[in-house]
């Protein structure tokens, strides 16, 4: 029994909350005794702890909304790939993997784009799509990047497309030691790119400052006239960063562009040539 209220307290998507809530509830009962020597102190308490537990609520029934979306997103995801003929044997979107608003988007640009050369940066779920739309338009080409040996070779089976292990080493960035592919883009061109790695081998909650930004300065030279670029986990602090410094560099670069935001259990951040701004509706 005591296992199993330790258990809850510290697992399942609310324990956060639960853990509050319940510390609200005891730390009201120590002080029961104020609203009698203080009654005035009391009110201003107990005032702070529905004004508390109000935030809570709502931060709560964001999350909900979140997951609902993301539902209606996967629901979404699963037709669509039955209907273009990609769909996956094994194709997951809990725990690492894209989420699926993440895998809706990159359905519609693989679908409604066509995109000619793809760059992945990070692998996963979205690559077994990328390979089944590679093999179902002659013409076009697309490599992953990973940074894992291991999970490469997981996932090897199911990817038809160029797939190659990059590894990772720190890269100086706005002052910061980034993890970074140690990858040269060269002068190719790209009209996709999905940026999803590397892993920080961190929890994905921990601060990390500039996450992934060592792309950023390659990345507008590398671009297509006509491009999306997606940064995938735009909610954490450290890739919100790195979305502002590659917005300043395409800025700087005198590049064109659109910039909007997908909103479900994870943001992703997207960049589009301004004649591709119609993907933010569709
Ligand atoms: C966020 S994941 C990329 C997810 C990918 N876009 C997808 O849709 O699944 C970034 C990195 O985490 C690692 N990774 C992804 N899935 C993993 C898994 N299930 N187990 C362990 N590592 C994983 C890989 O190194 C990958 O490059």
């Amino acid at each position: 029994m005591k296992q199993k209220f330790v258990a809850f307290l510290h697992k399942g998507p609310y324990a956060a909350a639960v853990r509050v809530a319940l510390l609200a509830v005891v730390v009201l009962v120590a002080l029961c005794p104020v609203s009698y020597f203080a009654p005035s102190a009391w009110s201003a308490l107990a005032g702070i702890a529905s004004v508390s537990l109000l935030f809570i609520g709502i931060v709560l029934l964001n999350r909900l909304r979140a997951k609902l979306d993301d539902t209606a997103a996967l629901l979404s995801v699963e037709s669509a790939m039955q209907r273009l003929g990609w769909a996956p044997k094994d194709f997951f979107t809990d725990g690492a993997a894209g989420s699926p608003s993440l895998q809706l988007f990159h359905i519609k640009v693989l679908s409604l784009i066509r995109p000619r050369n793809i760059l992945e940066l990070g692998s996963g779920q979205t690559s077994k799509l990328i390979s089944a739309y590679v093999a179902d338009s002659p013409g076009s080409h697309a490599i992953s990047i990973e940074q894992s040996q291991e999970w490469h070779d997981i996932l090897r089976p199911s990817i038809s497309h160029e797939y190659k292990v990059v590894p990772v080493a720190k890269r100086h960035v706005e002052g910061v030691d980034v993890l970074s592919y140690q990858l040269d883009l060269h002068d190719q061109k790209f009209d996709y790119v999905l940026v999803d790695g590397p892993d920080n081998n961190l929890e994905g909650w921990r601060y990390t400052p500039f996450s992934r930004a060592g792309i950023v300065d390659q990345l507008p030279g590398a671009l297509a006239p006509e491009f999306v670029v997606v940064f995938d986990d735009a909610e954490r602090p450290g890739e919100r960063q790195t979305v502002e410094l590659f917005s300043k560099r395409l800025t700087q670069g005198g590049i064109a562009h659109r910039r909007f935001t997908l909103i479900g259990v994870k943001h992703q951040a997207v960049f589009v040539s301004p004649n591709l701004a119609f993907l933010q509706s569709v």
